[in-house]
């Protein structure tokens, strides 16, 4: 399918492109980068919420489904993005946040009115809170509503309110809201922290604590969620060829498997090798042979809107690293998708105040530490290790921020990946690891090429022999420290440089 093809880019809407001003991000600011995305290569991106919302969590709480937030544009720019996007050969899928809705979604405001209304089963509601889980933010998942003197269920902040999926007719409304979405081209969706949907209303019982931490055993990957997935899968493909994408809030590999298949997701965000916190290649290797031993295609990048931005995080800015690992998500097998501005590359923005935290998560941690006696000193130290900002920044695209060179670099290694079948679709005849050399051999038909990323500091000998095709040193004999290159055995006239 075409996803397998794809070069994708995530574009987090409020911090993207300001065309207005405002200091918001727009769908007008997009449609303005458009042709910037499409001669980097780009050939999908993602779209965050962009829906009508009150923004406590940046539009993932969601209070019109079937609409444009004012702030990012009208539904007239939605169409006319989409259009342009195509018109350049760009597919486009959307964010979609089904686990829960705003606290001002029409069905919550009817919800809350009374125990009697059609709408109060939409949510979770009991007399007293169910059981101990706590907010995947901060805080205490049960939030009380003095109307009608019962508690809601939250999975993040308390304008977050979780939908009912042991209520058929959420189903049924959350398939209309594909619908319209899909009626109106869209090439496919992410979803949201899909295996958090709470399927029944039963057995919930505490989740256990590790080191003073609540781990949130129960509160996912509940009965049923399998088979709503595939219900969404056949749905889905009345359409055809849209890309299932699923964001499954884990860090395991073995976590994620069951969500993916012919019958269920096409794929998920592979945190196990995304989210590391620091560059470890040794788990880096394991994970790519795990998925390979699994047959599933991973997700390639190490950035989003939710975690640090790795030119940050595990290059500590310095651009060798950070092209190594640009190197490394474009010819592996997998789908690339890269994080607004990676390209530039971007700095992550470090918070010097409460004041300069916009993130829910970063604030409530910070207000919860104020109400449990820390001072504000310790709590901000808590908000800025918890906070989402630092890769939120909105991009100013100024001529000066531009590393020409990096940014060709990005530009010659999509390239060569949207060129050549063989990067996109080919098999692995070996991965292997020896000391800080990444090696890798892709094949495809009687083409085949090799990969060598040395992030070492010691040069090594590469085989004899082989030709270099592309790298970021000349050729030669040995692999430098901190540099990658792709050879061929003698010269591969059908390769497109
Ligand atoms: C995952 C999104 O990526 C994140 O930004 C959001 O806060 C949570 N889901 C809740 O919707």
């Amino acid at each position: 399918m075409w996803y397998q093809r794809t070069v994708f880019y995530e574009i987090y809407v409020p911090s993207f492109c300001d065309s207005n001003g405002d200091g918001i991000g727009d769908l007008q600011g997009i449609i303005s980068k458009i042709p910037y995305l499409s001669e980097l290569g780009i050939k999908g991106i993602w779209l965050t919420p962009f829906y009508p919302s009150p923004r406590v969590d940046n539009g993932y709480d969601i209070s019109n489904y079937y609409d444009v937030d004012k702030t990012f544009g009208t539904m007239e720019d939605f169409k006319h993005l989409l259009e342009r996007a195509h018109e350049y050969g760009i597919r486009v899928i959307i964010d979609v946040v089904i686990n829960h809705t705003s606290n001002q979604h029409p069905w919550f405001l009817e919800s809350k009115k009374s125990k009697e209304n059609p709408y109060r089963n939409y949510y979770i509601w009991e007399e007293k809170p169910k059981n101990n889980w706590e907010s995947f933010f901060a805080g205490s998942a049960w939030e009380y509503e003095k109307e009608t003197n019962e508690y809601y269920y939250h999975a993040f902040s308390k304008e977050q309110v979780c939908l009912n999926y042991s209520n058929p007719r959420v189903k049924e409304e959350i398939f209309q809201v594909l619908k319209f979405w899909l009626d109106l081209g869209v090439d496919g969706f992410r979803f949201d922290v899909i295996n958090f949907l709470k399927m029944q209303r039963d057995k919930w019982p505490d989740n256990p604590y590790e080191n003073g931490k609540q781990l949130h055993k129960y509160d996912k990957n509940q009965p049923g969620i399998l088979k709503f997935i595939e219900e969404l899968k056949s749905f889905v493909s009345n359409w055809n060829d849209k890309f299932l994408l699923g964001e499954i809030g884990e860090d395991y590999l073995e976590d994620m498997l069951p969500y993916v298949g012919k019958e269920k997701l096409d794929a998920c965000f592979n945190f196990n090798i995304g989210s590391i916190e620091n560059f470890d290649l040794k788990k880096i290797y394991e994970e790519l042979v795990k998925c390979e031993k699994h047959q599933i295609v991973p997700t390639l990048f190490f950035s989003t809107h939710d975690m640090k931005r790795h030119f940050s995080r595990l290059c500590k800015e310095q651009v060798n690293h950070a092209k190594l690992l640009a190197f490394m998500m474009l010819t592996l097998k997998g789908v690339p998708f890269l994080y607004q501005g990676e390209e530039i590359p971007t700095k992550d923005f470090r918070p010097k105040s409460i004041e300069e935290i916009q993130d829910i998560q970063g604030r409530l941690w910070y207000n919860n530490a104020i109400k449990q006696g820390f001072n504000k000193e310790e709590a901000f130290a808590l908000a800025y290790q918890n906070t989402r900002d630092f890769s939120r920044s909105l991009l100013e695209w100024k001529d000066e921020d531009l590393n020409e060179d990096f940014y060709q670099f990005y530009q010659t290694m999509i390239a060569f990946r949207n060129e050549n079948e063989i990067l996109q679709t080919g098999n692995y005849d070996f991965i292997a690891l020896e000391d800080f050399v990444l090696s890798y051999r892709r094949t495809s038909g009687n083409q085949s090429i090799t990969f060598y990323l040395n992030f070492g500091e010691t040069e090594v000998l590469l085989p004899k022999g082989y030709q270099k095709v592309l790298g970021t040193q000349e050729e030669s004999e040995v692999l430098k420290p901190m540099n990658a290159v792709a050879l061929c055995l003698g010269k591969d006239e059908s390769l497109k440089l």
